[in-house]
């Protein structure tokens, strides 16, 4: 496991979107499709803008997603739509490449729908995607994996529905791969900021496991990149 402590958000954006510049080319030097899942929030966002500037194999690129907020593409919440904004209409991706959870189906239909995609995008074969970009929320929470939730023993589907915690932002249904999809990846790089998350962050990367963000053991690598605020002992 590599843990990577940068200065500043914008040094962590810096540096996420090198490791998946060099993580999709590496990949497409491999195989025809490179296979990237896109994580939803706040923190990858300055990440998306600066890949949209960069010389990716970008007819090659094909795009999911880590989990969705089950309202409409252009509600704020909208992983998809917020990434359509920073990435999708900045840089030339085949639309046939973006595979979107159609949140606004609802949980349950949204969650069926995106298994179907998968299963027929990947065949019978755990999608094994070349890099996963996973948040974490100060709960520990991983994509829309919750403590304690009922989806973190969801070990057939590759897609689940998820109803966070009443505390969650935003409390709405979700739908989320499952921690089969997510270990099952090439690489896995988490991106955190913020103070708030670093109680969270010594958890999972010094202490018991236990939490959902504890629970990703990708086949392959796993990144860390941490801001100042949320690195365990920076004062
Ligand atoms: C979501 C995310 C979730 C997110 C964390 C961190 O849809 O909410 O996928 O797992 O990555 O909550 O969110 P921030 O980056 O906004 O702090």
């Amino acid at each position: 496991m590599r843990v990577q402590v940068l200065p500043s958000e914008r040094e962590l954006a810096r540096a996420a979107a090198w490791y998946v510049q060099v993580k999709v080319l590496e990949a497409a030097h491999r195989r025809e499709r490179v296979l990237l899942a896109l994580s939803g929030g706040e923190t990858p966002l300055p990440v998306y803008r600066r890949l949209a500037k960069l010389a990716l194999p970008w007819e090659r690129l094909h795009l999911f997603w880590g989990d969705e907020r089950c309202v409409p593409v252009d509600d704020p919440r909208s992983n998809y739509g917020n990434a359509r904004a920073a990435l999708l209409d900045q840089a030339p991706i085949p639309q046939a490449n973006v595979h979107r959870i159609r949140g606004e189906l609802g949980p349950q239909e949204a969650a069926q729908a995106y298994e179907e995609e998968l299963r027929a995008f990947f065949g019978r074969e755990p999608p094994a995607m070349d890099l996963i970009l996973l948040g974490m929320g100060a709960d520990g929470h991983a994509a829309s994996l919750f403590p304690e939730g009922p989806e973190l023993t969801e070990y057939q589907r590759w897609v689940t529905a998820s109803q966070p915690p009443p505390q969650a932002s935003p409390a709405v249904g979700r739908v989320t791969l499952t921690l089969p999809v997510l270990n099952v990846a090439r690489a896995v790089l988490f991106l955190v900021c913020g103070g708030d998350k670093r109680p969270s962050v010594s958890r999972v990367l010094y202490g018991g496991g236990g939490l959902p963000a504890a629970m990703v053991k990708p086949a392959g690598e796993l990144a860390w990149f941490l801001d100042r605020a949320a690195a365990p002992g920076m004062g």
